[in-house]
């Protein structure tokens, strides 16, 4: 059934599965959000607790949706602890997508900005060369590496882990390995979304090489359809002309990299 995206819709969860010990995917039948864009999000209520934008996540089903869940703050521990049966409401798609380029693709995310390009990989051709590299703090907090493998299976691929303390994959930053591939591949595009400072690197990685590149920003968001203005992003609002913008407006842009807002609205150093 397709709905109103700005009419909340409420849906029963359905399965859970732990990805990390801190990190859970929940998974619905919600039609309209099964069939979102790589890089659109959702608002997602947790009944009486608060309303929070999350990026929508794959699932394997026809008409299922899902999201991936970092236990954060209060309403996103809230959000990981439901239990399958409990209902929660949704509203969206919101926001726009990733441009969908062709030949050899980098993406490069950290955390749960992962879920946005795992999305992007179900929307890649057969011949597309894919590189993918996934940060971690540690070994226990990879997740996505095996199904990113799976989704890649019939593309000439290579999905690197990197941890910062080297208990898993290779020992570092994703950037020190992106400047490696950049150095060894010419590259049609670069996706990225994941820690803002580590968003910066890439992007600025990506245009020393003349690579086209975009970023998936995250920023405080309370209405998720333009009128509020919490997610001022500069000049532009995350929520509507975002989340996903290219390296040519990112790097005009004195925000990216160094300073958001909080929830009163107050610049704050990233
Ligand atoms: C477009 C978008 C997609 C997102 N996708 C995911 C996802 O797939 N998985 C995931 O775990 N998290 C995602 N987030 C982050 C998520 O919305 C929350 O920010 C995070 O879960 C912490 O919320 P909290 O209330 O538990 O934390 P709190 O302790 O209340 O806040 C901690 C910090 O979280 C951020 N935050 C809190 N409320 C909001 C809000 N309404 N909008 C934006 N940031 C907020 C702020 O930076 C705040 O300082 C996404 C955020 C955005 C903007
Ligand atoms: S969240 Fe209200 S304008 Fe973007």
């Amino acid at each position: 059934m397709q709905r109103n995206p700005d009419i909340p819709y409420v849906v029963k969860i359905e399965k859970i599965i732990d990805e990390t010990p801190t990190v859970r995917t929940l998974l619905f039948s919600d039609e309209t959000l099964s069939k979102v864009l790589p890089g659109q999000f959702a608002m997602v209520w947790i009944p009486g607790i608060n309303e929070l934008p999350m990026s929508v996540m794959i699932s394997a089903e026809k008409g299922k949706a899902a999201f991936t869940v970092r236990k954060h703050g209060y309403a996103s521990t809230e959000l990981y602890s439901m239990k399958v049966g409990d209902q929660i409401g949704v509203r969206g798609p919101y926001g726009n997508s990733f441009t969908l380029k062709q030949g050899r693709l980098l993406l490069v995310g950290g955390g749960t900005g992962l879920v946005p390009l795992v999305r992007l990989l179900t929307f890649l051709k057969r011949n597309d060369d894919v590189a993918l590299i996934i940060g971690a703090k540690t070994k226990d907090e990879v997740f996505f590496e095996g199904l990113a493998n799976k989704l890649l299976e019939q593309n000439k691929h290579r999905v690197v882990v990197v941890t910062d303390d080297g208990t898993y994959g290779q020992k570092g930053l994703v950037t020190d390995v992106m400047e490696k591939f950049l150095h060894e591949t010419t590259f049609d595009a670069v996706y990225t979304c994941g820690p803002e400072k580590m968003m910066h690197k890439v992007v600025q990685l990506a245009e020393a090489k003349k690579v086209y590149a975009e970023a998936s920003i995250e920023r405080m968001m309370k209405c998720g359809i333009g009128m509020c203005g919490s997610c001022c992003f500069g000049e532009v609002l995350a929520c509507k002309d975002g989340t996903v913008f290219n390296s040519q407006f990112l790097l005009t842009n004195k925000e990216f990299g160094y300073t958001h807002r909080n929830k009163a609205g107050m610049l704050e150093d990233y």
